[in-house]
């Protein structure tokens, strides 16, 4: 990374596999975006997800489709340190450390922990209590300013800013206090139209699908509810497609908008134009990750190439982190 007085960025997203639109609106494009300006390092964060997982999983085959996505949506691993959380196993050890100033209270009380235990009241288990200790370990061991993140982090950040706080009170002004920097974007529903689009919810609409079943995907979307017939007017303010429409066909909103009012235009058509108009956007990135694909060594070697770069930024901070608070340095 260049010797400039750019910030730098951190963000962290569990491997999820294939990403959809949601995904992609609410957080690549914003990455890719802040390449230009600051120095990023994006993890993809496989030891948070063992929070939730029980059994022995193919985690290879989401991180790899999650960094496929990644990359075809344009992060660029010449400026960008992509890499897997696990592969700079320092982050443990400075999650242990950070530990040791976290009040128990701090963690119990959060709001993401609470909702947790109620979606998985039969595996409350420890890592889930530390779950923001690891993610300030993450943005502090590469010594981020900036982090975007969606507004369900900001208590996460905010917990972030109060451990390193009480760490530098205690043993020095090592860690750098992180901002979030959140964007602004649009809440892209699922195609249920009722809940966030997710794939747990399977409403979702994936970056990497084939037109075809996208076509499919967007035919099944949830529309004005209001609208049980083609002759009924519609309410694009509460439509799903429409305010896709507002992304994928900015010169057609307005006539879309009109038309559906006064249903000249119905759901069917609505929806075969938006599937036509996303496919269109889509092409590029769905060409360009079909090729990467095609050379999965060559994702190995950019995370591989990104865990390398992260562990010397690791280091120097972790050696900075004991020497403050006294550890004995084995060399
Ligand atoms: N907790 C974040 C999420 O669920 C993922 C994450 C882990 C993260 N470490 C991070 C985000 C560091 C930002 C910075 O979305």
């Amino acid at each position: 990374m260049s010797e400039t007085t750019r910030g730098r960025v951190f963000s962290g997203a569990r491997p999820t596999g294939k990403q959809h639109l949601g995904n992609y609106l609410g957080a690549i494009r914003n990455y890719v975006a802040l390449q230009d300006e600051y120095d990023c390092i994006y993890c993809i964060v496989d030891l948070h997800a063992l929070t939730t997982i029980e059994r022995p999983t193919d985690m290879w085959h989401d991180v790899r489709d999650m960094a496929l996505d990644w990359l075809a949506a344009g992060m660029d691993p010449a400026r960008t340190i992509i890499f897997v959380q696990s592969h700079v196993p320092q982050v443990t050890e400075l999650y242990t450390l950070l530990g040791m100033v976290t009040p128990m209270g701090w963690l119990s009380r959060l709001p993401t922990f609470k909702e947790k235990v109620r979606q998985q009241p039969d595996n409350v288990n420890y890592g889930l209590l530390g779950y923001p200790v690891l993610m300030a370990a993450d943005i502090v061991l590469y010594k981020a300013d900036t982090v975007p993140v969606g507004d369900d982090q900001l208590p996460h950040l905010e917990f972030t800013r109060e451990i390193v706080r009480r760490f530098n009170d205690r043993f020095g002004p090592v860690l750098i206090e992180p901002q979030a920097k959140l964007t602004d974007v649009p809440r892209v529903m699922g195609t249920d139209g009722a809940n966030k689009m997710s794939k747990s919810l399977n409403n979702q609409i994936e970056l990497a699908a084939t037109p075809e079943e996208t076509l499919k995907r967007v035919m099944g979307m949830v529309t004005d509810p209001a609208r049980a017939y083609r002759t009924d007017p519609g309410h694009p303010e509460v439509c799903n497609v429409f305010a896709l429409h507002g992304i994928y066909s900015p010169d057609r909103v307005a006539e879309i908008e009109r038309e559906c009012r006064v249903a000249g235009i119905g759901c069917v058509d609505c929806k075969r134009l938006f599937a036509a108009n996303l496919n269109a956007a889509l092409a590029p990135f769905r060409e360009r990750r079909a090729e990467l694909a095609a050379n999965e060594d060559m994702v190995r070697e950019v995370l591989a190439d990104g865990a390398h770069r992260a562990e010397a930024l690791a280091v120097e901070t972790l050696r900075e982190v004991k020497e403050a608070i006294g550890l004995v340095l084995p060399f």
